[in-house]
């Protein structure tokens, strides 16, 4: 090897090709590294998608039902006949569904920096604004002096909430039972398969979630059971009528009531 002026290596001709046969292998090598890289990348990326929706799927879930704790817990004050104006604004009702969500997960919602993924806050920030809306629409019938049972109610608010979010997102939201009192809430076959498989666990089981039509779509199902506070209008005597105006389901404490369901596609971002 000779160097030039500057002192640097200068390569010749002869060095050029011994350079040529030593380096094809490590090239080749180095590019079958690389395809394995790129390769194992794009599963992981695919798979940390999957783990995404499936966290999604399931945060939606629990806030959609922290908004119907909230109607629970105010449900004697929304039912008050002899007071007027409640107090149950849009903006209570967020500060309330906020404390009760981290209650329940120990996630602050916008908490800076966020430890959620982007696509999963807005997500929850849409369920939040359609949830509000529900409430901003009932505040007529909310402040209505001289009427007791007014219909604003877990499971009115919780139907007419997915209902909303479910109409501009690529994501559904629905309350559903094996036999429903709202028609709108009814099964479709796969909501109906696991409704019945549920039924017979003895007992409270976990959400089912399940990746469908090629690993492309997400369904989650949180079961809903009932509890005492339920029974006044689903418990006994079976077939006479609630406060709601349904008949009764004769249900008991504990049993299933339904549950909440998800159909999440992968790409819903
Ligand atoms: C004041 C009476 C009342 C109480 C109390 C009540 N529900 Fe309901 N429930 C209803 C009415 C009315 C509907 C139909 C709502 C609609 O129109 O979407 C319903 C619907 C449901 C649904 C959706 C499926 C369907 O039948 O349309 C589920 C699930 C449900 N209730 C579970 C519960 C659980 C669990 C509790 C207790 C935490 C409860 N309900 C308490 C009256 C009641």
């Amino acid at each position: 090897m000779t160097r030039d002026n500057a002192g640097w290596p200068k390569v010749s001709k002869h060095d050029n090709v011994t350079e040529t046969v030593i380096m094809m292998p490590s090239q080749l090598f180095l590019c079958l590294i690389i395809t394995a890289l790129l390769l194992s990348g794009l599963t992981s990326l695919a798979h940390g998608g999957q783990t995404e929706t499936e966290q999604a799927a399931e945060l939606l879930a629990t806030f959609l039902n922290a908004g119907r704790v909230v109607v629970e817990h105010n449900q004697s004050l929304i039912n008050d006949p002899r007071k007027g104006d409640k107090g149950f604004t849009p903006e209570v009702f967020e500060r309330s569904v906020l404390e009760e969500f981290s209650r329940q997960t120990h996630i602050h919602l916008w908490a800076s920096p966020s430890s959620l993924p982007s696509s999963t806050q807005a997500l929850l920030a849409l369920l939040l604004r359609s949830s509000k809306e529900v409430v901003a629409d009932a505040q007529f019938v909310i402040n209505q002096r001289g009427i007791g049972y007014k219909n604003f109610i877990p499971a009115t608010f919780g139907s007419q909430a997915a209902r909303k979010f479910s109409a501009r997102s690529k994501v559904t939201i629905k309350q559903t039972a094996l036999d429903p009192r709202n028609l709108r809430n009814a099964p479709d076959a796969y909501e109906l398969k696991v409704l019945l498989r549920l039924a017979t666990q003895p007992t409270a089981g976990p959400p089912v979630s399940e990746w469908l039509d090629g690993g492309t779509s997400l369904r989650v199902m949180t079961p809903l059971y009932y509890s005492e506070d339920c029974l006044t209008c689903h418990g006994s005597p079976k077939g006479i009528l609630d406060i709601s105006g349904y008949p009764r389901e004769g249900a008991q404490a504990g049993a299933l009531a339904g549950a909440i369901s998800i159909h999440i596609p992968l790409d819903h971002r």
